[in-house]
C-alpha cells in the first residue's frame, strides 16, 4: 500500500516540476492554489488524509507533513519575488555587484616614448639599425676609444661574461658595426637594452633603454649636431622647449657636450622641485662631433668625412615628459601604473 511518505515524495517531485515551468504571476497563483487551496488543495488533502491514521503514527506524519508545506510555501514566496523584480526575468544576476571592466591593451610607456623617438628621426630620414646585447671588448669599449685600463671605463662598469665578453653599457658599439658595415653616408638610430652594474634606486637601474644616433658624411659640423637635437627635442616635447649645450667628455667625441632642457615639471622655477633639485634643468643627452681615432678604428677617412654622435636614456625621457619620479616603477609590472598611461 502506498504509504503517506510515498504520497509526499511523489508531491515533492511534482511540485519541483511545476515550478519549473511557472513563467508569470498568474502561473504562480494557480499553483499556490493548487497545493496550497483550503478547500482541494493537494497538502490540504494530505493533511485530511491523517485523520485515517493510528493515533502513535500521527506525531511523525505531522511533521513530515509540516515539512513539506514549508517548503512549498518558501518555494511560492521565492519564485513570487523573483518574478516581481522586473530584471530578474533573464538569468539569475545579482546588480549591486561593481561590474568587470575589459581594459584595452596599451604600449608599456618606454615602448611609447620609444617609438615616438623612432618616428621623428624616421621623419628626419634616419635609418634604424640593431645591435647584439651581449658585446665584445673590441665594441663596447676599444673601438670607441676607450683603452685597456682608461679610468673612463668606470664609468660604465658592467656585468662581464668572461674576460671578453660583456652585457654592453651603451648602444654606442652600434656606431662601429654599423661604421664597418657601411660607407658614408650614414644617418642612423639605434634603441636598444643595455646594462649597467648598478643598484637599482630612483635613478639607477641595472639595464635600460637607450638611442644612439649616428650621422656621417662630407662636411658634417657641430651646427648640424645642435640644429638636429634641437629639431628632434622640439619635436618630442614641445616648439618652446628650452635647451642648452655643456661642454663635457665622451673618449669618442671631440668635442663632446651635455645636453639639457628646460624642467618640464617646474619649468625652471621651483626652488625645491623634485626633478631638476632645483637647477630648472634636466640633462637629456650625450653627444659630439665623432673622434677621428674612431674613424680611423673603422677604416674611414677623418680628413675626408666627418661625422656627429648622440645618446640618450629612453626611461629618464619618459620620465620627463610622464612627469614620473621613480625608474624603478617601470620595471615593477604593476598594471596599475602602466595603464595609468593607456590611450582608452
Ligand atoms: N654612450 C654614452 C653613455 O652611455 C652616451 C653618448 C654620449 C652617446 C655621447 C654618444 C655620444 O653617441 O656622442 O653615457
Amino acid at each position: 500500500m502506498e504509504t503517506l511518505k510515498d504520497k509526499i515524495q511523489v508531491l515533492r517531485d511534482q511540485f519541483a516540476q511545476a515550478v519549473a515551468e511557472v513563467r508569470d504571476q498568474q502561473a504562480l497563483q494557480e499553483l499556490r492554489n493548487l497545493y496550497l487551496s483550503r478547500k482541494n488543495g493537494h497538502l490540504t488533502r494530505l493533511f485530511e488524509s491523517m485523520k485515517a491514521l493510528d493515533p502513535e503514527q500521527k506525531p511523525a506524519a505531522g511533521q513530515e507533513l509540516n515539512a513539506i508545506k514549508r517548503h512549498v510555501q518558501a518555494e511560492l514566496d521565492r519564485l513570487e519575488n523573483k518574478l516581481r523584480a522586473p530584471s530578474r526575468s533573464g538569468p539569475d544576476i545579482d546588480l549591486t555587484l561593481p561590474g568587470r571592466v575589459s581594459y584595452w591593451g596599451s604600449p608599456h610607456p618606454v615602448l611609447h616614448i620609444k617609438e615616438r623617438i623612432e618616428q621623428i628621426f624616421l621623419r628626419m630620414g634616419f635609418s634604424i639599425e640593431d645591435g647584439p646585447e651581449m658585446e665584445t671588448d673590441f665594441y663596447n669599449f676599444e673601438a670607441l676609444n676607450f683603452p685597456p685600463h682608461h679610468p673612463a671605463r668606470d664609468d660604465w662598469d658592467t656585468l662581464y661574461i668572461d674576460d671578453d665578453l660583456l652585457l654592453r653599457t651603451h648602444t654606442s658599439p652600434v656606431q662601429i658595426r654599423v661604421m664597418e658595415k657601411r660607407k658614408p653616408p650614414i644617418r642612423m638610430i639605434n634603441p636598444g637594452k643595455v646594462f649597467r652594474k648598478e643598484t637599482p634606486d630612483p635613478t639607477h637601474l641595472p639595464m635600460f633603454f637607450q638611442v644612439e644616433g649616428l650621422v656621417v658624411d662630407h662636411g658634417i659640423t657641430f651646427a648640424h649636431l645642435k640644429g638636429t637635437l634641437e629639431c628632434f627635442l622640439k619635436a618630442l616635447y614641445h616648439e618652446r622647449i628650452k635647451i642648452r649645450f655643456r661642454p663635457s667628455f665622451f673618449p669618442f667625441t671631440e668635442p663632446s657636450a651635455e645636453v639639457d632642457i628646460g624642467c618640464t615639471v617646474c619649468n625652471g622655477g621651483g626652488e625645491e622641485c623634485r626633478v631638476c633639485k632645483g637647477t630648472g634643468w634636466l640633462e637629456i643627452l650625450g653627444a659630439g662631433m665623432v673622434d677621428p681615432q674612431v674613424f680611423k678604428n673603422v677604416n674611414i677617412d677623418p680628413e675626408e668625412y666627418s661625422g656627429f654622435a648622440f645618446g640618450m636614456g629612453i626611461e629618464r625621457t619618459a620620465m620627463f615628459s610622464l612627469q614620473i619620479p621613480d625608474l624603478r616603477y617601470f620595471y615593477e609590472n604593476d598594471l596599475r601604473f602602466i595603464r595609468q598611461f593607456s590611450k582608452k
